[in-house]
């Protein structure tokens, strides 16, 4: 079956020092968690730091953003080869900050997608609905367009090297988290419009949940059939909430 996944994504957050020490803590307690697969995403100018802290255990280490080129001139941003050659494996495409704030639209989040596995990277997209967009009843809608946008782009046998995470615009840093069983429709709907183009690629792609995850409410979202982890803001900047979520991934609590 699928592996859970608990990201954590660290945003524009912490000081070196602050950084360190959570990088340690979650590097030490993850490895009670060898059938979670942990994931990191601190900002650029930590990511060096932190793969020397976490080497030699299991915490994957992830960038926030990517840029679509491999090199050139292209002032501020960071590619896929340079990320790899930092110790990454993922990078974080999508997110709805990205696309909220600084202009990423779907062909651009295809592009930086397409990007990303050219250089070595494992996506994860992100999608979600905003709260207009989910009281005018176009959820639906919105997520498979966001999927099909990529899905058009790069194929969905790409799909196979990815990861996806719903995260609704409306629970991101708001402390409203969706029920589990409003994640779980939009998660079976992401499976579903996979599985309409081709059901293996469905059945063994990760969907993680995204949006005020926190350790209380974290197990009933991951015992949804097609929730496979979380991504995780504001509780990830805090090693021990951030651990007590890898273990209600691992079945643990
Ligand atoms: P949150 O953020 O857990 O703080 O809601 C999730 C995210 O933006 O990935």
């Amino acid at each position: 079956m699928r592996t859970p996944m608990v990201a954590g994504n660290w945003k524009l957050n912490g000081t070196r020092e602050s950084v360190r020490e959570l990088s340690l803590a979650v590097a030490e307690g993850a490895k009670e968690f060898a059938d979670v697969d942990v994931l990191v995403c601190p900002v650029y100018v930590h990511i060096g730091d932190v793969a020397a802290n976490i080497e030699g255990g299991a915490v994957l280490l992830g960038a926030q953003d990517v840029a679509m080129q491999d090199e050139g001139a292209f002032t501020g941003e960071v590619s896929a080869p340079m990320l790899v050659e930092y110790g990454c494996t993922h990078v974080i495409v999508g997110h709805s900050e990205r696309r909220a704030l600084f202009g990423d639209d779907d062909a651009t989040v295809a592009a930086k997608f397409i990007a990303a596995q050219r250089g070595g990277l494992v996506p994860v997209l992100c999608v979600g609905e905003t709260l207009e967009e989910r009281e005018a009843g176009d959820t639906e809608a919105v997520v498979v367009r966001q999927l099909k946008a990529v899905i058009d782009a790069a194929g969905v046998q790409a799909l196979n090297n990815a990861v996806v995470a719903y995260e609704p615009v409306w629970a991101i840093g708001t402390g409203k988290t969706a029920s589990p069983e409003q994640a779980q429709a939009v998660h079976q709907s992401v499976r579903q419009t996979v599985a309409g183009i081709d059901a293996s690629v469905a059945q063994s792609l990760r969907v993680l949940y995204g949006g005020s995850v926190k350790a209380e409410n974290a197990r009933e979202l991951f015992a949804q059939a097609d929730i496979d982890g979380g991504l995780i803001g504001g509780a990830a900047l805090k090693s021990d909430e951030f651990l007590k979520i890898c273990s209600a991934a691992a079945g643990l609590e």
